[in-house]
């Protein structure tokens, strides 16, 4: 009792967004409720009681604003409208709503640094070289001979300028054509875009996710971006890891717009500003902002990025830890919509071992929608490609399809996502790979996901603890949480093999609560510890102090 009542206290000096787990839905492919193929706000309606079943704590969506799609929503026309596929207005209340009613928080999508092409602030910056919104966006005239304005390129291949007939000038677009890249630099973007936040935040929702945070202001004089060091470039290759983008993003000046962002967030209560940004740990943590008023979490992808090799991961642990600023919450991420799944990336039986991870290290841990049933990528074939980094660069196999696919509900037809073909094919084990299959079976991934947030849920030490490395070899990594009297010794085997976990220094015993084989479960760890290959363990030390 005074153990529960010590953590409710402790939880309550730490804000929701720091205890809590958040999971990620991408709207069109989590329930479509009208039978269109596609999923929509009624549809997550509908679900909610399953994620409150699983024990998150936070849903963030992805785009359902209005849209052209031809980015699949992160190419936005109206900032403050809902797209039809998605519902209405109403709609949105209502899931807001429902999703409070639950105790549980909403993060939108914010895409700040771009509109679409369709977006009427972009179709009155080309009508004319004069028309007020023509400073809105990036135009550039062509070199002398006419030519691009610089070596930039886009993300999803290509040049990133496009020329523009009517005005007769270039403009800039980091994704695509059809993403014509906001002007930071112009103060009537910033505060069109501050009351974009305070529309919705005004609704009631708990934050936002920014889109490409590091994008957002370039390069004053517009320089060349170098080639990528060693990258054996072909100039006309067009492809953007073949160069170092240090003049089209990270620019100090994008800390001022995160600073401004955060202040509209802190101008409500205890809503969250987290940012998307693929940069190296040092400069990650620059995006915690000067006095910790930047963003409060700038997403952590290094388990989305680094190869699954032990010591590279016990690496970067400790230097993400050690280059956190002090205050600087830190957090997790083992999936998104942009990036292969975690089971296919590391394999089915290591999916464990990484769910073991993401919600035992500390900070705050976001789940991929489907990676809690093992969701694979699922193979679509080249003529069924919709998504337009697949479709523009065909040889590089890079489409974003195959970790984009209905949600796997039950097996019924289309796996319970829809009655109608669903805008992408499921996988043929759908039937078998589900929610339904999952639920009631003890062994499941989804029984080992809502198994481990419970846990973090009842032991502040799981979620808010402190973290300490213990050991780390070729094959394995370990680590104690710790908080009051409570310590938790956590040790993931990385490789298929048989692993020993001998530290050198301590002796640890205590009683595995979790671990990747049931069959572990309850049993008293000692000392050298045997591990299964792919096996991972969630062990009460009793030895405490
Ligand atoms: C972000 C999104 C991605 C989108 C891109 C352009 O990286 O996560 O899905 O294509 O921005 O908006």
């Amino acid at each position: 009792m005074e153990q529960v009542i010590a953590q409710a206290s402790v939880l309550s000096q730490h804000l929701w967004w720091q205890h809590g787990v958040i999971y990620q839905i991408y709207p069109r492919s989590f329930q479509d409720s009208n039978d269109d193929g596609v999923g929509d706000l009624p549809g997550i309606i509908s679900r909610l009681d399953y994620l409150q079943w699983l024990g998150v704590d936070c849903v963030w969506l992805s785009p359902v604003f209005s849209s052209p799609m031809a980015d699949f929503g992160y190419d936005i026309s109206d900032y403050q409208g809902i797209h039809p596929l998605f519902g209405t207005m109403d709609d949105f209340d209502e899931l807001l709503k429902e999703v409070h009613n639950r105790g549980m928080k909403l993060l939108l999508d914010l895409v700040p640094n771009h509109t679409s092409d369709q977006h009427p602030w972009f179709l009155e910056s080309k009508s004319s070289r004069d028309n007020p919104k023509r400073d809105w966006y990036i135009w550039h005239d062509g070199k002398n001979d006419g030519g691009l304005p610089n070596n930039w390129l886009s993300v999803f291949g290509g040049h990133a300028w496009e020329w523009d007939d009517t005005t007769q000038q270039y403009y800039y677009h980091a994704f695509l054509k059809e993403q014509p890249d906001l002007n930071w630099r112009n103060p009537e973007v910033q505060e069109a875009m501050m009351n974009v936040m305070r529309f919705w935040l005004d609704k009631g929702i708990d934050g936002f996710r920014v889109d490409v945070m590091w994008h957002m202001i370039k390069d004053a004089q517009l320089r060349d971006n170098p080639p990528f060091p060693g990258s054996t470039y072909d100039a006309n290759d067009l492809i953007y890891d073949h160069y170092t983008p240090v003049y089209s993003t990270d620019q100090p000046e994008v800390h001022d717009i995160v600073r401004m962002m955060r202040a509209v967030t802190d101008e409500y209560d205890e809503r969250v500003l987290i940012g998307e940004i693929y940069l190296p740990i040092h400069k990650l943590v620059t995006y915690y902002g000067q006095d910790n008023k930047g963003a409060h979490l700038p997403f952590n992808f290094q388990l989305l990025t680094l190869p699954w090799d032990a010591p590279q991961i016990a690496m970067a642990i400790d230097e993400y830890e050690g280059a956190l600023p002090e205050n600087g919450w830190p957090n997790w991420v083992l999936g998104n919509h942009d990036k292969p799944r975690i089971s296919s990336r590391v394999g089915r039986a290591q999916a464990k071992v990484a769910a073991l991870m993401l919600l035992t290290l500390r900070g705050t841990p976001t789940i991929y929608y489907g990676d809690e049933i093992g969701m694979r990528d699922v193979p679509i074939p080249m003529n069924e490609i919709v998504d337009p980094q697949g479709l523009n660069m065909p040889d590089l196999n890079v489409s974003r399809d195959p970790s984009r696919t209905p949600m796997q509900w039950s097996s019924d037809i289309n796996a319970g996502f829809s009655g109608h073909k669903p805008w992408l094919r499921l996988p043929i084990n759908s039937g078998r790979v589900n929610v339904d299959r999952q639920k009631d079976n003890e062994y499941s991934k989804l029984s080992f996901y809502r198994k481990l947030i419970r846990l973090r849920k009842e032991h502040a030490a799981l979620n808010i603890g402190d973290y300490r490395p213990i050991y780390a070899d070729q094959q394995l990594i370990s680590y104690i949480r710790e908080w009051g009297d409570e310590q938790f010794l956590i040790i993931l085997n990385l490789s298929h093999r048989p692993a020993y976990f001998k530290p050198r220094q301590e002796s640890f015993t205590g009683t595995i609560l979790l671990g990747t084989e049931v069959e572990r479960i309850g049993m008293i760890a000692e000392d050298i510890i045997t591990l299964g290959g792919d096996e991972g363990l969630l062990i009460q030390l009793s030895n405490t102090k």
